[in-house]
């Protein structure tokens, strides 16, 4: 976000928490966007995700009460909260917020009150993670605010709680975690069982990542997202009553009719396929990004879109007409990405293809449903930091 919308998010800050003598501080944090490893990461799988820039930032002041007072640029409204804090049905956006709080005192720490204001450029319903922006944005302001000194790592834990506690869903922590540690230029490979994590620097010379917004966003997403969460792990305990020498899904290796042979549901069998091929593909993605060898890479892309489409089904209409069309336009590769269910795809092409490729799709997709796409260049970039103004 520039500074100037930051200068005057500053100005509306003390226009209505009023202007002390002591300044809100300024902090913010990127989407994402992930390369490979998808619906993996509440499974013990590798994701390769990296941060990005678009942005939610927080102005952050201590009020010296024990009310928290929260304003909304977006939604243009304020709201104050008072312990307990639970779930806001009419403003759910402060959930996110809320809920860090909940997650950092379940630790030990006191939160006194504070006032907050929040403004962001992430499309929400876009899969870049604009929830876990904020969640990541609040812990690490309050923490740094109020000296709490919590390592990033550990920030990146407690927005996916908030997330899990609060706000009822059962994500994983790969946003939360790149949200939290991402460094420019680079993604990372984390381990989603151990949370080791390292960067990876990759050039694409010629080419680019870049993302289309499918812009629907079916309502369906939270609901499917707990469901393919529990049929993965009701798998895993039939595979275990088996073979317990497994702890994660991910690291499942039998055959197709070894896994009907542990009594697997025909849906949990499509989910326990995606996730033990995902390995794979997650392999050949981080090799072919270290090699130069981009059309690997964007066979896999394909491959995983295939995949989410057909076997852990959470594409859409409106994304597998997308990935198929860059198909026949003869894209190097692209897949939807996030949890599903419409948003964003992530395309990987020469440099030089962009202008006819968008024009292209712009055209048949709004033929076909009526909508038009959203085109997005992006920078890969920090993580969550605090910025001066
Ligand atoms: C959402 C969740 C993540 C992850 C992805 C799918 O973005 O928040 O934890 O599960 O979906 O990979």
């Amino acid at each position: 976000m520039d500074s100037l919308r930051s200068k005057e998010n500053l100005n509306q800050f003390e226009r209505i928490f009023g202007k002390t003598n002591s300044t809100p501080r300024l902090f913010e944090a990127p989407a994402r966007i992930n390369i490979i490893g998808e619906h993996v990461d509440y499974l013990g799988g590798i994701v390769l995700p990296a941060a990005i820039d678009f942005s939610v930032q927080v102005f952050l002041r201590p009020n010296q009460t024990q009310t928290y007072r929260f304003h909304s640029i977006t939604y243009n409204e304020t709201v104050e909260l008072e312990k307990p804090l639970q779930p806001n049905r009419q403003s759910p956006w402060t959930d996110y917020i809320a809920g860090v709080i909940v997650e950092i005192e379940a630790l030990g720490f006191f939160v006194p009150g504070f006032d907050l204001l929040v403004d962001g450029n992430i499309p929400q319903g876009s899969g870049l993670s604009s929830s876990a922006a904020l969640e990541v944005v609040t812990g690490y302001a309050i923490s740094e605010s109020f000296g709490f000194n919590i390592p990033k790592e550990k920030i990146a834990v407690i927005g996916q709680k908030a997330e899990n506690h609060f706000v009822g869903t059962k994500c994983g922590i790969m946003d939360q975690f790149i949200i939290a540690v991402g460094k420019k230029n680079d993604c990372i490979s984390l381990n989603t069982d151990t949370l080791a994590y390292s960067y990876h620097h990759f050039e694409l010379g010629t080419n680019e990542f870049y993302l289309i917004n499918s812009n629907v966003k079916h309502n369906l997403k939270d609901s499917a997202y707990n469901k393919r969460r529990s049929e993965c792990e009701s798998a895993l305990q039939k595979i275990q009553a088996k073979h317990p020498k497994w702890n994660q899904l991910y690291d499942v290796t039998l055959t197709e009719s070894e896994l009907k042979n542990c009594g697997l549901s025909p849906e949990e069998l499509k989910r326990t396929i995606h996730v033990t091929t995902e390995r794979e593909r997650t392999k050949l993605v981080i090799q072919g990004l270290e090699s130069n060898q981009f059309q690997t890479v964007g066979d896999a892309l394909f491959a995983t879109h295939e995949s989410l489409s057909k076997q852990f089904e959470v594409s859409c209409e409106e994304t597998d007409f997308i990935v198929s069309r860059l198909a026949e336009l003869g894209v190097i590769g692209a897949r939807m990405i996030g949890g599903g269910f419409g948003g964003c795809v992530l395309v990987l092409d020469k440099k030089e293809h962009f202008d006819k490729i968008s024009a292209e799709m712009k055209k048949s997709y709004q033929q076909k449903f009526n909508i038009a796409l959203d085109f997005y260049k992006f920078q890969i970039s920090d993580g969550v930091k605090e910025i001066s103004i």
